[in-house]
């Protein structure tokens, strides 16, 4: 069959390091399981402003657009921080979900069980924990008009003399076709989907609740739907999260929601995410795989860096746009075989003591894992 043409944008800190660990997984797929992926690499985030001038060229975002799926690594560092806004490494990624129309964005949360003592919950409360968070990605405050930072002059009570404003902004639409993709998951999965948003206090709140209840009374009435506010939600996860099975929020709630889920699985580092969109012409959707972290400047440089949240995205990637779940599952039954075995990364060094390992030596015990379990 032809070759799958996959962009991959290691982007910056430790984005190239978990990257060069998937390109090992890869090759691996690509030697013992008869896959040809057409690889390309490309600049996003403060490594295509250096290069550039710009945080995504048009000429990225057009292979972006063309390829069959992309892979993300991390974006930003404390050395963009001062450049003006448009040009910031975010701005880059934020335009490729836009511009790709990537509007949901899964990020499942799953409590490996040789993880559960190293959440900073208790083991029972974390133990065999499966969730999935799907965030809105291409519209809310993230993206309302208006939006900036003007002079207030006309208000001489406002010390410093400025505002700044962002707008929270949803169509019926946009709610609906991220609320569909949340129940076709929740389907195949236990059934169940909780809607978060305040409702209490916003009217885009409001709109998304009701319209969220349209799509469940009109599309999916055998899904079971539940409503939390977004706070409530917050506190629900780090208290029961086992009471979810999917979430369906917007895009800043989305955001936080997840970064808090991550700590009931051990680490950050373990995070994949999809950002979907519409179906292309060969059937799968518009996608980008990317880690739920960040570029760890902190960490960036050293080896140190969890590389599995990048390879768990690669598993999300041979799922939906590869139709590979078996391949899907055989990766993911590997990083748990790694984990069993006590291989850690800094991040994971917990109770257990473990083998300590470099980034490089988790991508390749999951290649040796790969290798005994096919
Ligand atoms: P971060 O996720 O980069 O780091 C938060 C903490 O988690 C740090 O202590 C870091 O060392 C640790 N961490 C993150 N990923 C890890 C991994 N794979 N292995 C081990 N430890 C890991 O978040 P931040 O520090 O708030 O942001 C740093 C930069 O990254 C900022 O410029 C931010 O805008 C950007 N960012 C980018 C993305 C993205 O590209 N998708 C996501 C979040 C933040
Ligand atoms: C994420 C990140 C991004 C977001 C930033 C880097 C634009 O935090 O993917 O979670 O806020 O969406
Ligand atoms: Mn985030």
């Amino acid at each position: 069959s032809a070759p799958y043409s996959l962009l991959i944008l290691p982007g910056d800190g430790i984005g190239p390091e978990v990257m060069a660990e998937v390109r090992k997984v890869i090759g691996w797929f690509e030697a013992n399981r008869g896959m040809a992926f057409d690889v390309s690499e490309d600049l996003v985030g403060g490594c295509a402003y250096d290069a550039h001038g710009t945080p995504l060229t048009d000429a990225t975002m057009a292979k972006a657009q063309a390829a069959d799926a992309v892979l993300l690594g991390a974006v930003g560092g404390p050395q963009y921080d001062n450049l003006d806004f448009s040009l910031k490494p975010e701005r880059g990624l934020l335009r490729l979900r836009k511009e790709m129309d990537l509007f949901a964005n899964l990020r499942p949360a799953q409590c490996f069980d040789a993880l559960a003592d190293f959440s900073s919950l208790k083991r029972e409360v974390v133990a065999g924990l499966d969730i999935l968070i799907v965030r809105e990605l291409t519209s809310g405050v993230y993206f309302g008009e208006p939006r900036g930072i003007h002079s207030d002059d006309n208000n001489p009570q406002n010390e410093g003399g400025r505002v700044g404003v962002n707008t929270q902004r949803y169509t019926s639409g946009e709610i609906r076709r991220v609320a569909r993709a949340a129940f076709e998951l929740a389907k195949k999965r236990n059934n169940r989907l909780c809607s978060m948003e305040k409702a209490n206090v916003m009217e885009s709140g409001i709109l998304w609740r009701e319209e969220v209840q349209w799509v469940h009374d009109n599309e999916y009435p055998e899904v079971e739907l539940s409503h939390m506010y977004a706070d409530n939600g917050a506190m629900q996860l780090v208290r029961r999260p086992s009471q979810f099975d999917v979430i369906v929020t917007d895009n800043l709630f989305g955001d936080i929601l997840s970064d808090a889920a991550a700590m009931l699985t051990g680490s950050l580092g373990m995070l994949p995410s999809a950002s979907l969109g519409a179906p292309m012409e060969n059937g799968s959707p518009k996608a980008l795989y990317e880690p739920v972290h960040g570029s760890a400047p902190d960490i960036a440089g050293q080896g140190k860096a969890n590389p599995i949240a990048c390879i768990l995205s690669f598993a999300m990637a041979l799922r939906y746009s590869f139709d590979r779940g078996a391949e899907a599952d055989l990766l993911e039954q590997a990083v748990e075989k790694v984990l069993a075995d006590g291989v850690r990364t800094a991040d994971l060094m917990g109770p257990d003591g473990g083998t300590p390992v470099s980034t490089a030596q988790m991508g390749d015990h999951i290649v040796k894992a790969l290798d005994t379990l096919a």
